[in-house]
């Protein structure tokens, strides 16, 4: 059937869309489904949709209607698969992703189509440095942050040379130069980068390099599948016995049942640890459990719940009128979340400011045994906000 209004009925039916509490909030998850970091994807969007269900099933009274793209962690897929969401689907927010590179496209489509972006992972630096962008906020840390505040601790053993391992793209080389820069600040000496493309997983030549070298350390960044083998492989090789093994907490997160005996022991620094027997992740842990039994309350899972909580105090502001814009991202940058890791606040650039525990793998937990660096801000270099 053909609608005709008469310019008065389009008014009036103009008025009340506007008017009412009754529109959709249209989110699009630009997230891995597939590959190595395919279970980090799933976790992110759990503890989105978990915050939802907390509220109701609505944020702002608004009802949330969800669109999903896997990017398969591609880089080169990222302005096509960003640009599905925004020019097919029109969403409102996106909410992307996990891998660094495939975050660049999708924060320049953002900022080229002026769509709000919550990135619930990835740590490039540039997007809270240079790109940084009144549209785009972070739930989860810059790549520099578990890396700088691991480099102190290694420091403070007293390590003086370590070797570096890591995939060669944004994130490991991100995280390796943060490890660098604060041990080599507090005395220290990174003798040796070694890299490999992403995701590949043949670690061993570059095993049999460490164990020429004989480093006082190695400190590493790898993830998901991969950092599971990586795991495996350094124990297999006997290195734990000789040169000891710290990481990012992403090495160990969410994955320590698959890497068993392996993991044990490791040492790692994150922003969220298990344990941390806080009433508010506490009750995030049991309601997580509870509708995701077969995954583990992680790291990714709590970025998911925070970018949820970010965008809820964003339409809480405007009563739910996403075409608010302005209001909505003074709203959200201004936020204080109370994140299952500990209350939080953005930094100018949108990038959490937050402590770093210092865990211990212990069992199928990646245990808190003390916080390594509080309040750790990323620096935002190159940010003009
Ligand atoms: C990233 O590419 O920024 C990245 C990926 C997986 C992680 C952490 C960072 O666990």
């Amino acid at each position: 059937m053909k609608h005709v209004f008469s310019g008065a009925a389009l008014a009036t039916a103009l008025v009340l869309s506007a008017g009412t509490a009754s529109a959709t909030v249209k989110i699009g998850f630009m997230l891995p489904y597939s590959g190595t970091y395919a279970k980090l994807g799933q976790a992110i969007e759990n503890g989105f949709k978990l915050y939802v269900k907390e509220q109701g099933g609505k944020l702002a009274g608004q009802d949330i209607e969800y669109f999903k793209v896997d990017d398969e962690s591609n880089p080169s897929k990222g302005p096509e698969n960003a640009n599905r969401l925004i020019k097919r689907d029109h969403v409102d927010i996106l909410v992307g992703t996990v891998h660094s590179g495939v975050a660049m496209a999708l924060a320049k489509a953002a900022k080229d189509s002026d769509t709000t972006l919550i990135i619930p992972n990835a740590g490039a630096d540039a997007i809270t440095g240079p790109l940084c962008s009144k549209n785009i906020f972070r739930s989860s840390f810059s790549n520099w942050q578990p890396g700088y505040a691991m480099g102190g601790v290694a420091a403070k053993k007293g390590y003086k040379t370590a070797v570096t391992i890591t995939w060669n793209y944004a994130a490991g080389k991100e995280s390796t130069d943060g490890f660098k820069e604060s041990f080599e600040k507090n005395g220290g000496k990174v003798v040796k980068h070694l890299t490999l493309p992403f995701p590949n997983v043949e670690f061993q030549p570059l095993l049999t390099e460490i164990a020429a070298i004989k480093p006082d350390v190695v400190f590493t960044f790898f993830a998901g599948g991969g950092a599971v083998k990586f795991v495996k492989d350094y124990a297999a090789s006997g290195l734990r016995k000789t040169v000891p093994l710290l990481a990012s907490g992403f090495l160990t997160d969410g994955i320590l049942e698959a890497e068993g005996d392996a993991a044990q022991g490791l040492l790692t620094t994150l922003h969220y640890a298990d344990g941390l027997n806080t009433p508010r992740d506490n009750a995030f842990r049991a309601d997580y459990t509870k509708n995701f039994p077969e995954l583990p309350p992680d790291v990714y899972a709590v970025q998911g719940y925070d970018a949820a909580q970010i965008l809820a105090a964003g339409l809480n502001a405007v009563k739910g009128d996403v075409t608010k814009k302005t209001a909505m991202r003074a709203a959200m940058s201004g936020a204080t979340i109370d994140s299952p890791r500990g209350t939080f606040k953005l930094s100018k650039a949108g990038n959490p400011i937050q402590d770093f525990y210092l865990r211990e793998a212990k069992g199928d937990k990646n245990v808190s045994i003390g916080i390594a660096v509080k309040a750790l801000a990323d620096p935002a270099r190159g940010c003009k906000l």
